[in-house]
């Protein structure tokens, strides 16, 4: 059997396959484990019973119900959503938005794969074009989605050392330039893994550098606001005709719906939507369709301000608290959590590379994910940093946290201490 070089690139050496297959096997295996290392969402019960009650009226309508699971919906997705986003969209926003500044794709990883080989990739004229992400650390989920050449290109932030054992990434202006090869630039904002939230004159700044040079700017809202906005202050989503602004109903909760929004000028949204009828000829109705009653009463935002928000600020500050009054005595620092459902714990000049610490947590029966997997576009780079945290996540109760976090404290304490 011959697979193509386009097939060979799926090997099982793949990070995020790696990743999702040991967090698989770890959850079903017999041994109690500490889940601190994926980027499920928590199954917050006064939201879930939300979602429940809405799958109980479509059961119960049967032209909606027959609409959402016996039809092919457009290749942009189930207008009933699409809709009611442009509603809630510009009512929130002021955006100016029509239904042709929408589509939908089965989970917003699905559509960063499309966009980024819309944008990056060889051109007509055999050049490589690529996609900048201007500060890694950035998702891990982007590194693999380049199909042929890898075309990620990205640049080390700068660290402000802020006061009680905390720090913050910022956009180093100095370093990152619009080269002419540079087909998109893409931030998540707020960042996994980092929770960090890039400010307000960051993103704008990064905008102008989009508009001056003629390139998009993707921002990966998937924590952001309107839905699930778990942002510690309060961030206002920018958008113009340069921005494609991605969103997910994954971290409301639905990440099985594989529900994934993109919103950008018509011309992109027509690709996206022709990708979408390549690969799946429309994008699934179900989560759509549960929905987007809620984004048409706005009860989306209330459920994310209410419930949502709350529940991963209070677990973020709880992780903050615990990691940095117990290892105030050793050089680790924590991001400030910002937003998104991950701390991220830099631990400078630790003994031993952030993988092989996984490796000694999961034998202690806790997950987390070694920093190594954050760095697309910065492959190449030497730097120490890179292999120096952890990403953890707080989605889990509380009392699981701390158990988890407390076996994380005595393994980079006593490595510290020489004693590991
Ligand atoms: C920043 C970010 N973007 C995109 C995704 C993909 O989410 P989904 O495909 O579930 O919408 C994730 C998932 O964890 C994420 O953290």
């Amino acid at each position: 059997m011959k697979f193509s070089a386009f097939g060979e690139r799926f090997g099982d050496q793949l990070g995020v396959l790696q990743l999702m297959d040991d967090f698989a096997a770890l959850a079903n295996s017999n041994e109690r484990t500490l889940m601190l290392g994926g980027g499920n969402p928590a199954c917050l019960d006064e939201v879930m019973e939300v979602y429940q009650q809405q799958l109980q009226e479509l059961s119960n309508d049967k032209a909606r119900f027959n609409a959402a699971f016996g039809n092919y919906d457009t290749p942009v997705g189930r207008m009933e959503l699409v809709d009611a986003l442009v509603k809630l969209l510009n009512r929130e926003y002021g955006w100016g938005i029509g239904r042709e500044h929408v589509a939908l794709t089965n989970g917003s990883q699905n559509a960063f794969f499309c966009l980024f080989n819309l944008f990056g990739g060889r051109r007509n004229d055999g050049e490589l074009q690529r996609v900048l992400l201007p500060m890694a650390p950035e998702y891990m989920g982007y590194t693999d989605v380049a199909v042929g050449d890898r075309f990620f290109t990205s640049h080390r932030p700068t660290i402000e050392e802020l006061p009680n054992g905390l720090f913050k990434y910022h956009v180093d202006f100095d370093a990152v330039t619009v080269s002419e090869d540079i087909g998109a630039m893409c931030v998540s904002r707020p960042t996994n893994p980092t929770g960090n939230v890039l400010t307000d004159t960051e993103i704008n700044h990064l905008d102008q550098l989009a508009q001056d040079n003629n390139v998009p700017l993707i921002v990966d809202n998937a924590y952001g606001a309107p839905f699930p906005d778990i942002t510690a202050g309060n961030i206002t989503p920018n958008w113009n005709e340069n921005t494609v602004m991605c969103m997910s109903l994954s971290k409301i909760g639905l990440p099985a719906v594989r529900t994934g929004i993109v919103i950008a000028r018509p011309e992109i949204v027509r690709k996206v939507g022709a990708m979408n009828a390549v690969m799946n000829l429309s994008p699934g109705g179900i989560g759509p369709s549960i929905l987007a009653p809620l984004v048409d009463s706005g009860e989306i935002i209330t459920l994310s301000r209410e419930h949502i928000r709350p529940f991963y600020k209070s677990q973020a500050e709880l992780a903050q608290q615990h990691l940095t009054t117990e290892l105030a005595d050793t050089p680790a620092r924590l991001h400030r959590p910002e937003g998104a459902i991950f701390v991220w714990l830099w631990m400078p000049d630790l003994p031993i590379d952030a993988n092989e610490l996984y490796q000694r947590l999961k034998k202690k029966h806790v997950v987390v994910v070694p920093s190594e997997n954050f760095f697309p576009g910065l492959e190449s780079d030497d730097w120490r940093h890179k292999r120096e945290c952890l990403r953890i996540s707080v989605a889990q109760p509380k009392e699981i946290l701390i158990e988890g976090l407390d076996i994380i404290i005595n393994e980079v304490k006593s490595l510290y201490a020489g004693n590991a």
